[in-house]
């Protein structure tokens, strides 16, 4: 085959996929009310159709603007649906497009940027970026859909584990951590690099409904010596008790909507730990039960040593530091194309919104 009929081939998948990702998020939100889309659900989230606006902003200013070199579509825009300048909190306030409005700024992006891709060809990261972006607002638009009672039937699916309970242990050696460079990754994923991890044995499933009911009748809430000062001041000063869905779920399905105060609090109950990113990694391979609940590691949000910005400061690079902590695996919620073993997702740890449960870990002594 002739470059220029590899590039060919690429292009349609590409269109192809471009397609196929724009079709699953309008088919999201299209059984909503006008009004339901519009409101702001919650303070820690985006009216629905300011992430539809954002997912036309962002592939206008990555594919037609960076990458192709046209001018924005509506520039005027730019700000309001840029995350970083204009905060969640805000955007309830807002005169954002509505949503017939925001569904004709996304046709009117894609018409473009159909005709620039029939042009230039994909770029090997841009496109990808850009689709995965959208993927992941879908998950952003499902917590706040959850929130609001939004949900389609059949959602959340979490349904029971069917591994039981137990451990596999890890003996100790260096991992290889973060992407290959033959895949597509994200900068904050990069460099691959060895770390030595210490023995350690993981948890085969996350951390079940039954067990998080448990640690409720056993004081968890109530009982000051598992949690944190940080994480316990949390809970006192905002009330806290198990999330709804905990109690409501199936007792056999992975627990969900838990802060990472909570889940640090429940691992201690159990008389273990949150394990780190490099534990996690490390063990993914042979993991039961990946995929259902993000899964709060012990490891704060950071670059890895040699670290580049790329494409842009504000996707990883600004939330690094000691406030934010990783999770690893996916959701329910999550698409296989961003659900890597090496993808890193991070929150405060307060937030509950996301789709995120406990997968316990502990030391390993030297073997005997
Ligand atoms: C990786 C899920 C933390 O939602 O802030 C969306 C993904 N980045 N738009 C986020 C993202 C830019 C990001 N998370
Ligand atoms: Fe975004």
């Amino acid at each position: 085959m002739t470059d220029q009929a590899m590039t060919v081939t690429h292009t349609a998948n590409v269109v192809e996929d471009l397609a196929a990702v724009r079709q699953r998020t309008l088919a999201l939100v299209s059984h909503l009310a006008t009004e339901d889309l519009e409101r702001q659900i919650a303070p820690i989230m985006s009216p629905l159709v300011w992430d539809l606006g954002h997912i036309a902003a962002y592939e206008d200013l990555w594919l037609a603007h960076r990458h192709a070199g046209m001018e924005l579509l509506r520039p005027d825009l730019a700000a309001l649906y840029d995350a970083f300048e204009t905060p969640r909190a805000v955007r309830g306030d807002l005169e954002i497009l509505g949503y017939d409005d925001a569904v004709a700024y996304l046709d009117e992006v894609r018409a473009r940027t159909l005709a620039a891709l029939e042009i230039t060809g994909p770029d090997p990261v841009l496109h990808e970026m850009v689709l995965q972006h959208e993927l992941q607002h879908t998950e952003t638009m499902r917590q706040a859909m959850a929130i609001a009672g939004l949900l389609a039937p059949g959602e959340p699916t979490l349904p029971p584990l069917t591994t039981p309970e137990g451990w596999l242990h890890v003996a100790a050696g260096t991992h290889a951590l973060g992407a290959s460079d033959a895949v597509f990754s994200y900068d904050n994923e990069r460099p691959r690099h060895a770390v030595d991890v210490d023995a350690f044995a993981i948890a085969l499933r996350p951390v079940t409904n039954a067990t998080w009911l448990h640690f409720v009748e056993g004081g968890g809430y109530v009982r000051r010596e598992w949690w944190s000062s940080e994480g316990w001041a949390w809970k006192e000063e905002y009330d806290i008790t198990h999330h709804a869905s905990v109690a409501a779920g199936d007792p056999d399905a992975p627990a969900c909507h838990t802060s990472y105060f909570e889940a640090e609090a429940l691992a201690r109950w159990c008389g273990a730990r949150l394990p780190t990113e490099a534990e996690w990694e490390k063990a993914s391979a042979r993991l039961d039960g990946v995929g259902h609940v993000w899964e709060w590691t012990a490891s704060t949000f950071g670059g890895y040593p040699g670290f580049e910005a790329f494409p842009y400061r504000e996707y990883s690079e600004v939330f690094f530091g000691d406030r934010y902590h990783v999770l690893r695996g996916g959701s329910w919620a999550t698409h296989p194309r961003v659900a890597t073993a090496t993808f890193r997702n991070w929150d405060l740890p307060e937030r509950r919104q996301i789709f995120a449960g406990v997968r316990l870990a502990r030391d390993l002594g030297e073997p005997t």
